[in-house]
């Protein structure tokens, strides 16, 4: 009889350790990932790009808030932002103390479905058989955080909104050019507007949005975009050790829920991010991260 009682318990340990270090240990353990992408026309100077996304900032996370504040350090040449900046109405001061000198770079931004709502309590299990998509839909919300703010905020300091919007920048002696669009997660995003080919004349063409949904990729990739970055998956959240991720949440494929591939000629980097939503706080084989890509001339 003990020995039947043993199975469970040993059963219930293993659960409560796992669900300890990837909410305690894991969580925190930060990351920055270094990638060089072979992008730019022959003789350009290479840039460093810093893509950051799904920080998901709560009042609580001071550590995550130190870190980000470390990665100007590394002397990015343009800071790109994917959205899901925060998941609490009062977290703006602190988000932006936490970019800090990083706002003073050149920089772009996207929102993600977390700037604009407030995170709901749900079986995380659920996204192993479906998107999250669904549910905003039925339950049709208003926005309730404060994303103008935010906005305003990123705005003032000089960043560009791509929230279905195209720009231009220069950063590290290039000429930039943007098309983004808003989280086609809450069916925001509008490509319509910046549809069109890039500029021949700007020596980069970057594609920014949230959610690396296949139906937008595949646009910016027909209009030219060289690079195309994207958050949003949080790289599985949860992975299978020699597995990978079990969902994205979006229609894009699991082996492609973080990191640098390929989308119909164009390069696409999805980031894992930060945080995770304070509603399911933990990541498991899927360290948060940031992303440097150092971006150098092609070879052909
Ligand atoms: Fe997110």
């Amino acid at each position: 009889m003990r020995k039947l009682h043993a199975i469970p318990l040993g059963m219930v340990a293993a659960g409560a350790a796992t669900f300890g270090y990837a909410s305690l240990i894991e969580r925190n353990w930060f990351h920055l990932r270094r990638l060089e992408v072979p992008v730019l026309p022959p003789g350009r100077p290479s840039i460093k790009v810093l893509h950051l996304s799904d920080v998901h900032l709560t009042p609580g996370r001071k550590r995550l808030a130190r870190w980000i504040r470390t990665l100007d350090e590394l002397e990015p040449d343009l800071v790109v932002n994917t959205g899901d900046n925060i998941s609490h109405r009062e977290v703006i001061g602190p988000l932006l103390d936490a970019l800090g000198p990083l706002l003073d770079r050149p920089g772009v931004f996207v929102y993600g479905s977390n700037d604009l709502y407030s995170p709901v309590l749900k079986n995380p299990l659920r996204y192993l058989w479906r998107t999250s998509q669904a549910d905003y839909r039925r339950r049709q919300r208003l926005p309730d955080l404060p994303y103008r703010e935010l906005g305003a905020a990123l705005t003032a300091a000089g960043w560009l909104d791509l929230n279905n919007r195209i720009g231009r920048l220069k950063a590290g002696g290039l000429d930039v050019e943007f098309g983004g669009i808003d989280d086609s997660h809450v069916n925001r995003d509008r490509y319509d507007r910046i549809a069109g080919p890039v500029d021949p004349q700007a020596d980069l063409h970057v594609g920014v949005m949230h959610s690396p949904e296949p139906r937008n990729l595949d646009r910016f990739a027909a209009d030219g975009y060289d690079l195309l970055l994207a958050g949003h998956t949080h790289g599985g959240q949860v992975c299978a050790p020699f597995y990978g991720a079990l969902a994205t949440n979006c229609g894009i494929d699991r082996s492609r829920a973080k990191g640098l591939h390929r989308h119909n000629g164009a390069w696409l980097h999805v980031s894992a991010g930060l945080g995770t939503s304070p509603t399911a706080p933990f990541r498991f084989c899927c360290p948060p991260e940031a992303s440097l890509l150092t971006l150098v001339p092609r070879t052909s």
